[in-house]
């Protein structure tokens, strides 16, 4: 497959057109069978649900090239569930999982392209989002959906890749108990923007969310969950109200079964952060960003694996993940897909 002439290894975490991209329209309580297109705009009308209440949920995840040069997926089943589930809370007719599956195929293999090559750095973010297209002016779910799948080929999400990154605890809040925390809902990223905003002009990379009820337990990032080693064990966070991540749940199995880990997930108090070694975010963008110091309010938690690079063990499960997506290591049966 000749590749497109982009200098993969420059590329940050932003958008660029690629061929083509997928939609299915939902009209008069049905999907339609779904199409590929190269028109990468969309014409609403000015009272569609998505703009007033927004009415949105979407999902990531990535196409790779293996060392031996096959295009893959990794894990598109649990992506498929997900917006299945985000759909659901949204009172959104949720995209059947095979259809999903199968589109996530569809769109990667007339975009091949773009999967960017083995060993360059780069991958083709895989974008599924669906919106209330249809008319409403009173407060309740539209009558008519689109969804879309759009790819476009990415470098790492924090600038300086593998570089330890600092957080910041904020005074905003991302989820509320009963909330939309656990879902991919649009509303969930626009409540964030403020607050990273501001995260951003204090030199942070991102905001380290607390639990809203207590302002006491550690939840997620605005766009990862987090992890935590301490002698061999990977701890991570369980709550109802944080997105739970396709990543970290893979993660959790391969500390256990080819790291020989001892695994932990339960709550996590924001005191107990001294006690790590190590720290980490997941997630499809993130695959996992090393965390070097994490300040609340003028306190400055450093972990002691530092500013400079990433600490042994997030090492090993940076490498055996990475390794699984891009072929060098055994995959858990059910993983990958291949295009
Ligand atoms: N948490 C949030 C809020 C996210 O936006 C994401 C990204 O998808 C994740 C966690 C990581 O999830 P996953 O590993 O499924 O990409
Ligand atoms: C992803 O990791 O796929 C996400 O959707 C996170 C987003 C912050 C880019």
């Amino acid at each position: 497959m000749e590749k497109q002439n982009i200098d993969w290894s420059s590329l940050g975490f932003s958008y660029r057109e690629t061929g083509v991209s997928y939609v299915s329209d939902f009209k008069n309580g049905a999907w339609d069978e779904g199409r590929l297109t190269d028109n990468h705009t969309v014409t609403l009308s000015e009272c569609a649900g998505v703009f007033h209440y927004s009415q949105s949920c979407f999902e990531g995840l990535k196409a790779y090239t293996t060392e031996d040069g096959r295009t893959v997926t990794f894990r598109p089943d649990l992506n498929a569930q997900r917006m299945m589930d985000s759909a659901s809370r949204l009172e959104m007719p949720p995209f059947p999982a095979d259809r999903f599956v199968d589109a996530v195929k569809q769109v990667v293999k007339a975009n091949e392209s773009f999967v960017p090559p083995y060993g360059s750095g780069a991958t083709l973010y895989i974008r599924p989002v669906m919106f209330a297209s249809g008319p409403v002016i009173g407060v309740k779910p539209a009558d008519e959906y689109q969804f879309r799948i759009l790819t476009t080929p990415v470098g790492p999400y924090f600038k300086g890749g593998a570089k330890p990154i600092s957080l910041k605890v904020p005074e905003f809040d991302r989820a509320a108990p009963h909330g939309t925390g656990h879902i991919k809902a649009g509303l969930n990223y626009a409540m964030s923007l403020h607050p990273i905003v501001v995260a951003h002009n204090e030199g942070f990379a991102e905001n380290l969310y607390l639990d809203s009820r207590t302002r006491t337990y550690v939840e997620e990032t605005g766009g990862a969950n987090i992890i935590f080693i301490k002698d061999n064990t990977f701890v991570t966070v369980a709550s109802d109200t944080i997105l739970p991540s396709i990543t970290r749940r893979s993660l959790e199995y391969v500390a256990e079964k080819y790291l020989g880990m001892k695994v932990e997930e339960r709550p996590v108090p924001f005191t107990e952060l001294t006690d790590f070694e190590e720290a980490g975010l997941c997630g499809t963008a993130a695959v996992i960003s090393p965390v070097g110091r994490i300040v609340r309010d003028g306190q400055e938690i450093l972990f002691p694996s530092g500013m400079e690079k990433m600490g042994p063990k997030i090492q090993k499960l940076y490498d055996t993940l990475t390794g699984i997506q891009m072929g060098r290591i055994e995959a858990p049966e059910g993983w990958i897909y291949e295009i």
